[in-house]
């Protein structure tokens, strides 16, 4: 069973609350990027959970391991379901984000490793001093996250299978693969270039799709979650 999750690209409460509202029983988990937590802070996952709905809380974390352990531990206290760090942050700041994450139990937020950001190239990685092939470079960052604790990867649907095959051998507990760029066969791709159908990236390990503007954008926004569902599930069989 694959989860379905619904970026909330929006800047504001009121905007967040009508998306809940209309889409109501068809989704039951979204996404809080930089934007929208910047704009409304943690009120706005206490308006989201209250809703009865599970959070990604996707701040892509990248600091020193003290720092990103509370920042963590401040994720977790909001009852946020799944949080991004960095890879590039490194063993010990991986490492400090994963038993943070574990001191709240059965209640801990699943920790999920950023590779390589799909707006970098090859030539980002040379000015960065990465002597590494991209592919190499996301291998060896999903490697280096798995193998100290934490739960999964963000990655693009076009490499999770890949990614699957390289981790799921390396690792002590199921790994969760969330990927967003997911476009319904015929849907207007925006500025996703690299972009799998929901049963691909089911099919390939995605154990969870984040969708935004194929839904939020459509006609028919619960019409369109539930075609998205029915895709998943029936890949799934
Ligand atoms: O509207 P769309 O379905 O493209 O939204 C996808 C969501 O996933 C957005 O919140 C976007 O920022 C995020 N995302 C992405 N590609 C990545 C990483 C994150 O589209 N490589």
């Amino acid at each position: 069973m694959a989860d379905l999750i619904v970026a909330l690209d929006v800047s504001t409460k009121a905007e967040v609350a009508d998306v809940i509202a209309r889409l109501g029983d068809a989704v039951d988990f979204y996404k809080i990027g930089l934007e929208l937590f910047s704009a409304e802070g943690p009120d706005v996952v206490r308006l989201v959970k209250a809703a009865g709905k599970r959070v990604f809380l996707d701040l892509k974390l990248h600091d020193i391991p003290r720092t990103v352990e509370r920042a963590v531990k401040s994720g977790a206290a909001l009852g946020v379901d799944l949080m991004t760090i960095h890879a590039s942050g490194g063993k010990a700041m991986i490492r400090a984000a994963a038993d943070a994450a574990a001191t709240f139990g059965d209640k801990a937020p699943k920790i999920l490793a950023v590779t390589c950001l799909t707006s970098l190239d090859q030539t980002d990685l040379d000015d960065l001093g990465v002597q590494r092939a991209m592919p190499d470079q996301v291998e060896a960052l999903g490697l280096l996250a798995i193998t100290n604790g934490a739960d999964g990867i963000v990655c693009s649907p076009r490499e999770v299978a890949n990614m699957n095959k390289v981790l799921t051998p390396a690792a002590s507990k199921p790994v969760v693969f969330v990927t967003p760029g997911v476009r319904p066969a015929g849907a207007d791709v925006g500025d996703q270039k690299r972009v799998a159908t929901p049963a691909g990236a089911v099919r390939d390990g995605s154990t969870h799709l984040v969708v935004g503007r194929p839904i939020l954008e459509a006609a028919d926004p619960i019409a369109a979650a539930a075609a998205i569902r029915q895709e998943m599930d029936a890949a799934l069989k």
